[in-house]
């Protein structure tokens, strides 16, 4: 049939170019994990690729809590929110979210690509006009799109670039959205939020900062976030289990509960994820764990030679899509695991490399090691 021939086509470009993706079943261990070929073979690996920056999927007491929880609540939550999901637990991480993070008020989602697809589309409209960094992640796009407001878009923390735009058309549309990321998934380097609050206040805008990697270190710098800057996240990361969320000023949240789609049409999330949450986030707190996860990868710089970073994420840069895909498999061959990045996720491609709370220098060092060969293998 010929609707069939259109995605035969379709894939079969992706495998000539590269670009097919491919599912891989992997065991989450924590810096471990477990990869299997067909039912049978089974081998550990050290990986490098997960973000779960903190560990904290593996941590015992989250797990406890957890487990605590299903036996008390069951697995699911069985509706959405508005009808019996809402238990107890939604309103406490909310609060506790709300306090971590300086705002009036917060709001959970079952993940952070169901918070900007969410949010973005209830703050924004036609006759809207939202002003992004050329680098966000393709959910906050997806989230645009879905909205209908104008969308430009400057270089990637190009304050300049951003304040030329907000002058030459802010005028021209009634509300203005900046989107920004605090960390950038995909490069590693931070946004340079404080100066896009001050524009987003000179321009009577509103800022959206996605705190996807974040750490959770820059907190205490904050003293209070103004209320025209709303701070998403996701519980999928640092937290190490599932969720998103945003934070805000108090009539906005109440706003967003009342016309995020993505939270009032979808069941709410599992109570034994609300509890493992709620542990995560006072761990958090303590910052021991996101400092290891830190000093982690820029130990991992110093040995490389490259930029220090100032996330747990590490890029290298590559030429070509095949590159990244040998340097990546010869990797795994040698027991670890690090992520080939390609287009479409990213404009170039690139190795990305993630640390953990977990890690040791050792496993830190043998990585180097491995890397440093493959890259001159490839003259890189
Ligand atoms: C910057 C950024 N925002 C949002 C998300 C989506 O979060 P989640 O995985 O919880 O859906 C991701 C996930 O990859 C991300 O990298």
């Amino acid at each position: 049939m010929t609707f069939n021939n259109f995605y035969q086509d379709k894939i079969k470009v992706l495998k000539e170019t590269d670009l097919y993706r491919e599912l891989k079943v992997f065991d989450n261990m924590g810096d471990e994990v477990i990869g299997y070929k067909g039912q049978k073979t089974s081998q550990k690996y050290l990986s490098f690729a997960s973000n779960d920056y903190l560990g904290l999927s593996q941590n015992k007491l989250i797990k406890k809590n957890a487990i605590e929880a299903i036996k008390k609540y069951g697995f699911g939550a069985g509706a959405s929110r508005y009808i019996t999901g809402n238990n107890h637990l939604y309103f406490e991480l909310e609060k506790q979210l709300a306090i971590f993070k300086k705002a009036q008020d917060a709001l959970v989602f079952s993940s952070g690509y169901a918070c900007a697809i969410g949010v973005i589309p209830a703050l924004v409209g036609e006759g809207d006009l939202v002003i992004a960094d050329k680098l966000i992640h393709s959910c906050l796009l997806d989230g645009i799109k879905l909205s209908s407001a104008k969308l430009i878009r400057f270089a990637h923390n190009d304050l300049g670039h951003c304040q030329k735009i907000l002058q030459q058309n802010r005028s021209n549309f009634k509300k203005c959205l900046i989107v920004s990321e605090t960390v950038f998934s995909m490069d590693g380097d931070l946004g340079k939020i404080q100066e896009l609050q001050d524009l987003a206040q000179q321009f009577q805008a509103l800022l959206l900062s996605d705190d996807a990697h974040g750490l959770g270190l820059d907190n205490l710098k904050i003293k209070q976030l103004p209320n025209y800057h709303l701070q998403m996240g996701t519980m999928s990361k640092a937290f190490g289990a599932m969720g998103g969320y945003i934070c805000g000023e108090r009539t906005i949240i109440d706003y967003l509960r009342n016309f995020s789609r993505s939270q009032i049409y979808s069941t709410a999330l599992p109570p034994c994820v609300l509890a493992s949450c709620l542990t995560s986030l006072k761990i958090i707190q303590k910052q021991q764990l996101a400092k290891k996860a830190l000093t982690n990868a820029q130990f991992f710089c110093e040995l490389m030679n490259i930029p220090i970073t100032e996330s747990a994420i590490v890029i290298i840069n590559l030429k070509t899509t095949k590159q990244a895909i040998t340097i990546a498999k010869n990797i795994l061959k040698q027991g670890i695991i690090i992520a080939s990045i390609r287009p479409p996720t990213v404009a170039t491609p690139r190795l990305r490399i993630t640390f953990n709370a977990l890690h040791n220098k050792l496993q830190i060092k043998k990585l180097a090691k491995i890397l440093k060969l493959e890259l001159a293998k490839n003259k890189i």
